[in-house]
């Protein structure tokens, strides 16, 4: 099994994101999560099911063989969100022995509010929030369209009629949108996809510290010229914002802020757009359903699809700053805790008859697949906006939309989910 993947929008999702295993053994009490779901990335469902069967909080041993506490009922979910016990700030409490931060905490600090507490998240996420507002998302719309139909211009040109969907539109798309939301129409999008796969799941430490060392230096450059000369984009707004008090985002915070946003504006959506053209081959009815009525249905597909196989499989880890109980388990200080959103949007007392994949589904929006509390994801109307434009009007384009051949492999860990190629036909 592979390492779980490691976000450098969270550093501390490490491959050790939970105390380090012995691997001469395995203490009798912890679940293996790969025991309840052999191949467990493949299938993580099967394992969460078991384990919810039993109780809403476990200790498990992950693909990444750390042990951590595992939440998977929906009700559990939400209470472990709001939490004021959980911390998602490692520089605070973490100094579990044989433990090193990883390269990347140090590099990031505690600067960007994903891996913060409040009430320093509650500044940081004040000011970009100011800024990353409802209207400036609606008004990325009618760009978002256009991206859009270029994309699928370039994969239909000169009749052609196969196509991997992730390299020639689930992956860009996202990317375009989100550099030109923060001002960098010409990133390279090669270099950058590497530097940021290099950050989520490193070849090598030193592979790993080459990216960041590239990167870094790179978003503070493009920072440094937003002061000095300001567009209309987001980044330039988040420069120049100052709260009524007068507080500003400091460089560091600025830096980042950016990478933060490039890195999750990116491989989330790349793999809401694939998961759900992947649930739609495997429903051939539902699919029947979209295609008559893609514009009526594609706000359904997508909440479905988040509740149904979103995603992100499990939150970034948060740490027990002391004894607490999460829905009545006791759960100890300096614990490792995973939020599996993928368990708990698949909770049957929360969604009737869970493993059904229904694009009309009434409460599907009241999944957790966006995080739920002070974190919730900053993003999700955007991501919302890119999903409905860009699966309406693939099956407008390609009515005909059909599987060509196996896709590729898993992406590894318990972070994200999704394929690394989707071959398809039209
Ligand atoms: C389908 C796509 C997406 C999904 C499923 C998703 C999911 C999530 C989740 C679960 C969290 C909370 C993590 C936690 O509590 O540990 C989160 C936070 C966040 N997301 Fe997203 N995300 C998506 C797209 C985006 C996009 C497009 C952006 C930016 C443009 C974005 C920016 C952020 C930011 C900045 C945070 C941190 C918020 C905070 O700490 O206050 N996300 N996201």
């Amino acid at each position: 099994m592979a390492k779980t993947e490691k976000s450098a929008a969270d550093p501390a999702a490490s491959d050790k994101t939970g105390s380090p295993v012995d691997p001469e053994g395995i203490p009798e009490d912890i679940e293996v999560l790969a025991s309840l779901s052999p191949d467990f990335v493949a299938d993580p469902y099967t394992a969460f099911r078991r384990l919810r069967e039993r109780g809403p909080v476990h200790r498990v041993l992950g693909p990444d063989r750390g042990v951590v506490w595992l939440v998977v009922g929906y009700e559990a979910a939400r209470e472990a969100f709001v939490s004021p016990r959980l911390s998602r700030d490692w520089h605070r409490e973490y100094r579990q022995p044989g433990w090193t931060p990883p390269y990347a905490l140090n590099m990031l600090g505690n600067a960007n509010m994903l891996m913060s507490d409040p009430p320093h998240h509650t500044r940081l996420r004040k000011l970009v929030a100011q800024e990353f507002t409802a209207r400036r998302v609606e008004g990325m719309r009618r760009r978002v369209q256009e991206i859009t139909d270029e994309l699928l211009d370039g994969m239909t040109k000169d009749g052609a009629r196969s196509a991997d969907l992730i390299e020639a539109f689930a992956s860009p798309l996202p990317m375009i949108v989100i550099s030109e939301l923060l001002g960098v129409p010409d990133l390279d999008r090669a270099a950058f996809h590497a530097w940021s796969n290099e950050t989520l799941a490193p070849t090598s430490p030193e592979a790993e510290r080459e990216a960041y060392e590239q990167i870094m230096p790179y978003l503070a450059g493009l920072i440094a010229d937003k002061r000095e000369n300001p567009g209309e984009d987001l980044l330039s707004a988040l420069v120049h914002t100052a709260d009524e008090g007068g507080d500003r985002l400091t460089g560091d915070e600025l830096v980042s802020l950016a990478f933060l946003l490039l890195v999750a504006g990116h491989e989330t959506t790349v793999n809401l757009l694939g998961n759900a053209v992947r649930a739609l081959f495997a429903h051939p009815g539902q699919l029947a359903a979209v295609r008559a009525d893609p514009a009526g249905l594609a706000a359904g597909l997508v909440e479905e699809t988040l509740r149904y196989d979103g995603p992100v499989v499990t939150t970034t880890p948060r740490i027990a700053l002391e004894e607490t109980e999460i829905a009545g388990v006791r759960v100890p200080r300096g614990a490792i805790v995973l939020i599996a959103m993928a368990a708990a949007d698949h909770d049957p007392e929360r969604f009737p008859d869970p493993e059904h994949f229904d694009v009309r589904r009434g409460d599907a929006r009241s999944n957790v697949s966006f995080g739920h509390g002070v974190h919730f994801c900053l993003g999700a109307p955007l991501a919302r906006l890119e999903g409905e434009v860009a699966l309406r009007t693939l099956l407008e384009r390609c009515p005909e939309l059909a599987e060509d051949g196996e896709p590729g492999e898993w992406l590894p860990g318990m972070l994200i989910r999704g394929r690394r190629t989707l071959p398809v036909r039209w």
